[in-house]
């Protein structure tokens, strides 16, 4: 008998819990008070059969009662206490039933996205990443890299220069020479970075634009090694189905040098707008280090050759994404940034 009241006592807190956890109300909650310790709640209907207990087992049915009107007393403050603060959130104007709010991480810029994926296309290639400075002497981004003294590209009116007659790069090219300057032969290296030129912006040109310089130095190294090498970039990074040429072209650095296009990615080279009807878009320059330039750093031409190529991130990142114009990626607009 004693038993059979205790479990009932405990079955009528357990039903008060569910109950308590699913009120929206303060009524709701005052309506288990008085369904359990009102006058005719089911706790004093229980202490009534007390009397019908032995004596001896009272005890221990007394603790239960008493034991469940404590614990039921919390249930019930906790209950309200979890109402009012609910509702003074909801006076206040907080909804705390909505989500957190989400914080924007951001993401990488398009043309960092396909720096990495350039890098990491040459990587697998065997080629390591250098890197060199955005402030250039001149030695190392013309003289040493065969530029005769009446070029074009030395122009002030073409490169910046500073007062103490360094300037800002014009191309990532003079990393070759610093890497080869410091390391004994062969190389194999990538270097991405921001060049600089006073070029008048427009669809195709920024000020300030990126490039990926390429260099690999070894013996017995031909034009068909930098071929395989280009090949393998263009299917890497644009799929099979894209097809490359090469044209003669001239570079003070390379003999021969030649210019590489892709067919044109928008079109498949049947022509378009973007490749101006002729199914080709020009993609990076390249060739044959030039033994002057082998000397310059001390590399025994007679033993080491290689082959250079250098390509416009931009133009890359334009081909990629699909993007019309290139100062569209230099206008921090979120909303153009955010769709790659
Ligand atoms: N530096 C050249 C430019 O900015 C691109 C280039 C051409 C890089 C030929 C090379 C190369 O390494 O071999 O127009």
């Amino acid at each position: 008998m004693a038993n059979q009241i205790v479990e009932a006592i405990e079955k009528a807190l357990a039903d008060a819990q569910v109950r308590l956890a699913a009120a929206t109300a303060p009524d709701a909650v005052e309506a288990v008070r008085i369904d359990l310790i009102g006058r005719k709640g089911l706790l004093p209907a229980l202490s009534k059969q007390m009397g019908s207990i032995p004596p001896e087992e009272r005890g221990v049915t007394g603790k239960a009662f008493n034991t469940a009107r404590e614990q039921l007393q919390q249930m019930l403050d906790a209950a309200l206490e979890r109402l009012n603060s609910a509702a003074d959130a909801d006076a206040a104007g907080i909804d705390l039933t909505l989500p957190g709010r989400r914080v924007d991480v951001g993401h990488k810029h398009p043309v960092v996205k396909v720096i990495d994926e350039c890098a990491e296309i040459f990587r697998r290639m065997g080629f390591m990443v250098a890197e060199g400075p955005e402030i250039e002497q001149v030695y190392f981004n013309f003289d040493a890299l065969n530029t005769p003294q009446d070029h074009p590209s030395r122009d002030p009116g073409d490169t910046f220069y500073f007062s103490d007659g360094r300037l800002l790069r014009t191309q990532t090219s003079p990393v070759q020479i610093r890497v080869m300057e410091s390391h004994e032969p062969p190389v194999r290296i990538v270097a991405p970075g921001r060049c600089f030129r006073r070029d008048t912006p427009d669809a195709t040109h920024s000020m300030n634009f990126h490039q990926i310089e390429g260099l690999y130095i070894d013996k017995n190294v031909s034009l068909a090694d930098l071929k395989a090498v280009l090949r393998n970039f263009a299917t890497e990074m644009f799929g099979p189905e894209v097809r490359i040429r090469t044209r003669p072209h001239f570079f003070p650095f390379t003999e021969p040098s030649v210019e590489y296009d892709f067919s044109c990615i928008m079109c498949g080279g049947k022509g378009c707008n973007v490749c101006k009807q002729s199914g080709w878009l020009e993609i990076a320059g390249a060739g044959m280090v030039d033994p002057n330039v082998l000397k310059n750093v001390g590399y025994d031409p007679e033993i080491w050759s290689g082959f250079a190529f250098g390509f416009g991130i931009e133009r890359l990142a334009m081909m990629r994404y699909r993007i019309a114009d290139i100062r569209w990626l230099y206008e921090n607009d979120v909303r153009f940034l955010a769709q790659f």
